[in-house]
């Protein structure tokens, strides 16, 4: 995969070659490049932004830098018509309502289905969609993503606009939180999605079992232990140690239910659900 960002803080994004993106950037498997958005400016200031039309506190950032840089990032190329997975629903995809149930996975526009394959640009802003796991093992498939990095009030709107018509455009959020700039998001997306790139993670058993896969059916995981068996005094569960598989997948289960229950009731599937409805009707 070919990675860009674009920031106007590029050295925030050094961590990334560090731990499990860095390993996957050695290994050849994502081709990372950091860019600054100043780059693409031609004042001696290297302006970036500017007061917001139709007043209001704070500062927009150009059109022209951006436009520019996408211009650089993505020439206009010919759609390849390289195979590209069908909305692909690996084991690590998470749950996502908009693949549940009888819909088709592939709802995409016409528009969006003549950009399959073209490359994908992520912007990150509070006012995005939510970013999950399924999301993540999305990415994880692509050839080329371009990831904008806002700061200010956020990017002329002009500039995602001018976007949509060459590439596929996601704005993402990654909370209902304000941060600074979209470089820290951008870390936490990146983060995400290269973890499931095949080939970077050694198991990817383990991928399946963790909190938000769609292996575990969305549910939060269920709590793990270590040795010793006795710490400080307290236990780790008996149910452990008995050796019975299907005995401990269900204590695993039940605790993951509880757990989701307790702290995402949002989280829980259908049928789990109604038992929640019947519980508070029948109180
Ligand atoms: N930029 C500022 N806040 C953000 C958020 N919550 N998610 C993504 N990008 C952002």
């Amino acid at each position: 995969m070919r990675l860009d960002i674009v920031s106007i803080f590029p050295d925030y994004l050094a961590p990334l070659s560090l731990s499990l993106p860095g390993k996957a950037i050695e290994s050849g498997l994502v081709d990372l490049r950091v860019h600054d958005l100043r780059r693409w400016t031609h004042d001696r200031h290297r302006t970036v932004d500017d007061t917001p039309y139709g007043g209001g506190a704070g500062m927009v950032m150009k059109p022209e830098p951006w436009g520019e840089a996408l211009d650089e990032l993505v020439p206009d190329a010919p759609v390849p018509d390289a195979p590209v997975p069908d909305a692909p629903v690996p084991a690590q995809l998470g749950r996502d309502d908009e693949l549940q149930g009888n819909q088709a996975p592939d709802d995409r526009s016409q528009d969006d289905r003549a950009l399959v394959g073209a490359p994908r640009l992520l912007v990150m802003t509070p006012s995005g969609r939510p970013f999950t796991q399924a999301l993540a093992g999305e990415l994880a498939l692509e050839r080329h993503l371009v990831i904008a990095c806002g700061r200010y009030e956020g990017i002329d709107a002009r500039v995602v606009e001018h976007a949509r018509a060459r590439m596929r455009v996601d704005e993402i959020s990654i909370g209902d939180y304000v941060l600074n700039g979209g470089e820290a998001a951008a870390l936490v997306i990146t983060e995400a999605f290269v973890r499931l790139i095949p080939g970077v993670i050694g198991n990817p058993e383990s991928l399946a079992e963790e909190s938000h896969s769609a292996g575990h059916d969305g549910l939060l995981e269920y709590p793990v232990y270590t040795k010793p068996p006795s710490w400080r005094g307290l236990q780790v569960p008996d149910i452990l140690f008995s050796g019975h598989h299907g005995e401990i997948a269900r204590w695993r289960r039940e605790q993951a239910v509880e757990k989701t229950r307790a702290r995402r009731p949002d989280l829980l599937p259908a049928e789990l659900r109604e038992i929640i409805v019947g519980e508070a009707t029948s109180s």
